[in-house]
This record gives C-alpha cells, sequence and structure tokens, in this order.
C-alpha cells in the first residue's frame, strides 16, 4: 500500500508546510488544515510546450477565435468572447444563480455548433434535464455527465473532445487516491492544476464553478485563483432579482467590465438598461432619497440612495446600518454631516440603502448618500429631476471625480434635466449634457438641492 504523509495547507494562502506549526507563517492565522498525501504520488503540473524557443511573431494570435456563448453580457466580461483552452472560475454565494448561467452559456454554445460536456457533481441528470427545461431550452446536443471522480471525468473528456466543459462545481470533483475529502484545499488544488493542464494541451476551454466561503471568498486556497486564466464573480441579493458578473481576473482582456442580469421565473436575463431597472420603483418627490451617477465598471449607472434618520428611543447606541455601501465610509458622512453642517445627529438611528441590491465602492456616492441623510432629517425632498454626484472630503469639501462625462450621458438618457457636482469638475468638463449646479462644499450643497 502506498505511504501516506501528513501536510498542512493553509486555507487562505495555500501556504503548506509538513511539520505542525500552530499558525500559518503567512497570514499569521490559525488557518492551517492538516491533510494526508500518498508519499510517492507527485501530482501533474502545467509543463509547458515541450520549452521549445518560439518566435512570438509565428504563434498564431487566439483573438479571432473567441467563441460565443450567446450572453453578451458574459461575452464582454470575458474580453470579447470564450477564449479556446482557457480556464475560467466563476465564484458567487450558494444560489445565486452559477449554474444557470452557465447551463445557459453551455446550451449557447451548443447553438454556435460547438461540442461541450456539462459534468455536475451537484445534481442529477434528472435535475439538470428539469433545469433546462425550465430555462425553455432543450439543448439536444449539450452532453451532460453527473459524477465526482476525477479520472473518470478526465477519461470521459478524452473521449469525447469536446471544445467546452464545465464543472459544477470543483468542490466536488475529487481524486480518490489523494485521500481526503472532496472539496479540501488538497484537492480542490489538484484537481484545478490537472484541469488546468488537460485545458492547455487539449485546447479545451474549463468552465469551473466555486462556493464561496462565509466571508466572501472563494472557497479553496487563493492559489486556485493564481492557477486560472480569469476569475469572474457572481454577486447580488439572493432575495432580489439582480445579478452583476464581474471580472476579477482576466488574462484576456480587462477587469472593468460588468455583466447585468435578472433572475427571472425562466432563467438569467440580460438587461439593456440597468437604471430604469434600479429606478423604476423610485417614488417621486420623498425625503431621503437622492439618485447618483456611479461607475460599474466602464458603464454609468443611475442608481438611487435612501437615507432614514430618526430619533432613537433605545436609549443605548443608536443604530447605524449600510446596505450596498461601505459603513465605516458611511459614518464618516455622518460625523461630516454633524461637525460640517450642523445636523444634531448623534441621538439618531440612520438607515443606508442602495435600492436594488447594487453594491457601491466609489466615493463618488458620497455627496448623494450625505444629501438623501440631510433630507430625511429635514423631512424635505430633494429637487426633482435633479442628481448628485461627488466626493466629501473630511473638511465638509466636494472633491471632483472621474468620467462625468458618461454620467450626465446617462442621467440625460433617463430623463435628468439637472445635476450637482464638485466645482473642480466645471474647467475639464466640454460638453454640457444639462443645467450644472457647481458645489464647493457639502453646506452649500444642502442649500442648493432641498425642494
Ligand atoms: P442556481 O443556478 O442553482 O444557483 P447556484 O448554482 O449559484 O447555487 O440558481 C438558484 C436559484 O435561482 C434558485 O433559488 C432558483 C432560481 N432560479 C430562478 O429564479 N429561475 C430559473 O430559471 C432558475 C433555473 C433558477
Ligand atoms: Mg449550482
Amino acid at each position: 500500500m502506498a505511504k501516506t504523509k501528513s501536510v498542512f495547507n493553509c486555507h487562505e494562502c495555500g501556504y503548506k508546510t509538513y511539520k505542525w506549526a500552530g499558525y500559518c507563517p503567512v497570514c499569521k492565522g490559525d488557518t492551517l488544515i492538516e491533510e494526508q498525501v500518498i508519499a510517492a504520488g507527485k501530482s501533474p503540473r502545467f509543463s509547458g510546450e515541450g520549452g521549445e524557443l518560439t518566435l512570438l511573431e509565428q504563434i498564431p494570435s487566439l483573438e479571432q477565435e473567441r467563441l460565443n456563448t450567446g450572453i453578451k453580457e458574459l461575452n464582454r466580461v470575458l474580453g470579447g468572447g470564450v477564449v479556446p483552452g482557457s480556464v475560467v472560475l466563476v465564484g458567487g454565494d450558494p444560489g445565486i444563480g452559477k449554474s444557470t448561467l452557465l447551463l445557459q452559456a453551455a446550451l449557447g454554445l451548443v447553438a454556435e455548433g460547438l461540442q461541450v460536456i456539462y459534468v455536475t457533481g451537484e445534481e442529477s441528470l434528472a435535475q439538470l434535464k428539469m433545469r433546462a427545461a425550465r430555462l425553455g431550452l432543450s439543448g439536444e446536443s449539450l452532453f451532460v455527465l453527473a459524477d465526482t471522480e476525477y479520472s473518470r471525468i478526465e477519461s470521459k473528456i478524452k473521449d469525447c473532445h469536446p471544445q467546452v466543459v464545465i464543472i459544477d462545481s470543483i468542490q466536488t470533483v475529487m481524486k480518490s487516491e489523494l485521500g481526503g475529502i472532496p472539496g479540501s484545499v488538497i484537492q480542490i488544488r489538484e484537481v484545478t492544476a490537472s484541469l488546468v493542464q488537460m485545458a492547455k494541451k487539449k485546447q479545451i476551454t474549463f468552465f469551473i464553478i466555486g462556493h464561496v466561503t462565509k466571508e466572501g471568498v472563494l472557497a479553496g486556497p487563493r492559489i486556485l485563483e493564481h492557477m486560472v486564466d480569469c476569475v469572474l464573480n457572481f454577486e447580488g441579493d439572493r432575495y432580489q432579482t439582480f445579478r452583476i458578473l464581474r471580472a476579477t481576473k482576466n488574462r484576456f482582456g480587462s477587469t472593468s467590465e460588468s455583466g447585468i442580469f435578472t433572475m427571472e421565473a425562466g432563467g438569467l436575463m440580460e438587461v439593456q438598461n440597468p437604471s430604469a431597472l434600479f429606478l423604476s420603483e423610485r417614488p417621486s418627490s420623498s425625503p431621503g432619497s437622492a439618485v447618483t451617477p456611479v461607475m460599474e465598471g466602464n458603464r454609468p449607472l443611475l442608481v438611487e440612495i435612501q437615507g432614514l434618520v430618526s430619533p432613537s428611543y433605545s436609549g443605548g447606541i443608536p443604530r447605524r446600518t449600510a446596505t450596498g455601501l461601505d459603513i465605516n465610509r458611511a459614518s464618516m458622512l455622518i460625523a461630516v454631516l454633524e461637525k460640517r453642517v450642523g445636523l444634531p445627529l448623534t441621538s439618531c438611528d440612520i438607515f443606508i440603502n442602495v435600492v436594488g441590491g447594487v453594491r457601491i465602492m466609489e466615493p463618488a456616492v458620497d455627496l448623494a448618500v450625505a444629501l438623501a441623510l440631510a433630507s430625511s432629517y429635514r423631512d424635505r425632498p430633494l429637487k426633482a429631476g435633479t442628481m448628485f454626484v461627488g466626493e466629501v472630503g473630511l473638511t465638509g469639501e466636494v472633491r471632483p471625480v472621474g468620467r462625468l462625462e458618461g454620467r450626465l450621458q446617462e442621467g440625460q438618457k433617463m430623463g435628468y434635466d439637472c445635476c450637482l457636482l464638485p466645482r473642480g469638475n466645471i474647467r475639464s468638463l466640454l460638453k454640457k449634457e444639462m443645467e450644472i449646479v457647481p458645489v464647493s462644499s457639502l453646506a452649500e450643497a444642502l442649500d442648493l438641492s432641498l425642494d
């Protein structure tokens, strides 16, 4: 019998040691997990193309050969379609729609005349058939395989010569000769390494689905992300229909593209006009609501920010919650409103919500957040037909933001005819799409924006 020995893997960074160390010396955390490996069994690694010296100009370009998934938003996030022989990791919370997205993509690729295998370790074939029926797609020529043993999956792939293989999910596939349980660090790493090798040798594209842990990182070691060509994250609020696909790594395109979908009864639908989706339920002229143009990757998008300020009766520390925004940024804005604008918010409960389940990271949204709160506090609506954009600094100044022209165009498209924006942006603004109200400070913005 083959000898096994213990190895300690860090489930955060992939650090490996054969001696128990108590904690991971790289992440300094209690993240080491013991696993058993077969002492002699060396895992295959992608060894390049035989190490031949090749002139760069002689290597055929892959650019023209991109495959069409039939889903425009997915093609765009990938940089214009799927590159043959690439390995794409698709991560996201359970239930967010990863299997749905990739089944739709599989059927789209089949419709293009490509040979595709969908390997499922999570569902039975009957369940997969039901899902396809729900999507209204028959996908007669899609090969499906319900298996979790790597060697069997590999031999089926080698027999069938597909152009694309979907693995749903990496956490369920295992190499039984390595021992351990499916989804363990070593299993995920070894299976992925073998898939990458197969992809490069046989020019097969792999889509690998990976679940995300509670902390929001892809389960399994970070090195999984290093091994693959693209990492896509599928995000959204499970209780809302809106979904967004972002590339966090892309060896064949930019990472600033994003794909926007809604999850409907008939599967994922591409959203042509996301601003309309986010503003559709917007109550007109109610206090505590501000519209702001944010950049979602390269695309401007209008979203509604809602703020609610109400006296706190709990007697303890007032409640502060922010959904879709960083709570630390929100606390900073509350402090600026208090100190620089003079709003006494200390004893108020404050709630902030970005409508529609969008998560906003950019500071250009500051002005809209601060004004939504001030509008709720004063119980007066903000000016109708107006949007607000600007970063707010600690002294209450309104600082310039980037890509203003695109933001204004999107506003104009959606019927907004006025925009409050940072004075510092005025000089660089060539075309004025609508009425512009420049402001230098939050106090000035508040004076000019309440109805
Ligand atoms: P799923 O693709 O199974 O998520 P994941 O693979 O990321 O775990 O999608 C799960 C949810 O999507 C499920 O709760 C039901 C919903 N759904 C729809 O709303 N419409 C559909 O057509 C399909 C197939 C699923
Ligand atoms: Mg799934």
